[in-house]
């Protein structure tokens, strides 16, 4: 099956998975789970959501639902990492060698590109959408536009919940 179509059907099956969750916790849950089994070069899927505001300086992503294996990185700061770089400048990094990065944050040695998406609340940076690969380049176009596919549904989720819907 082409790429294409098969981005086309998993956000399909998102859109129902959206429908059937009551938390934004158990969102979270499924779409990581989803993507990490249907996408085959998606390795590690994990959330981090921001305790504290972006713009404080206890600020820090803190390791949310998460599919592939437990990483060390629980806790990281704003100024660390590509993770911390996609939260605080809130825009997409999509890194097709995270060996040639300095920021990188090594979390499996098998690890060799990686895409993060922030995750707006309100129009504030709420947390990030993580995803590492075992293959170079990974992540193209038609990734990141799932990806951030993804990472809208979360936002909306919880700004609904925060509204009180
Ligand atoms: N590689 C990330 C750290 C998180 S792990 O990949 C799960 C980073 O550089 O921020």
């Amino acid at each position: 099956m082409p790429t294409g179509s098969k981005v086309e059907e998993v956000k399909a099956e998102l859109a129902k998975v959206v429908s059937q969750c009551k938390t934004e916790n158990e969102l979270m849950s499924r779409v990581v789970k989803l993507l990490h089994e249907r996408m085959l070069k998606y390795n590690w899927v994990g959330f981090y959501m921001l305790e504290n505001e972006a713009a404080s300086q206890s600020a820090v992503l803190v390791l949310g639902p998460f599919e592939g294996a437990m990483t060390p990185h629980t806790r990281i700061p704003l100024n660390q990492g590509i993770c911390g770089a996609a939260a605080s400048t809130g825009q997409t990094v999509v890194v097709d060698d995270v060996h040639a990065d300095p920021r990188y944050l090594a979390c499996s040695l098998e690890t060799k590109s990686e895409i993060v998406v922030p995750i707006f609340v309100n129009g504030k940076v709420a947390g990030e959408l993580d995803i590492d690969s075992h293959f170079p380049a990974a992540f193209a176009l038609e990734d990141r536009h799932l990806v951030e596919f993804c990472a809208n549904l979360v936002g909306e989720r919880i700004e609904k919940a925060r509204h009180g819907q």
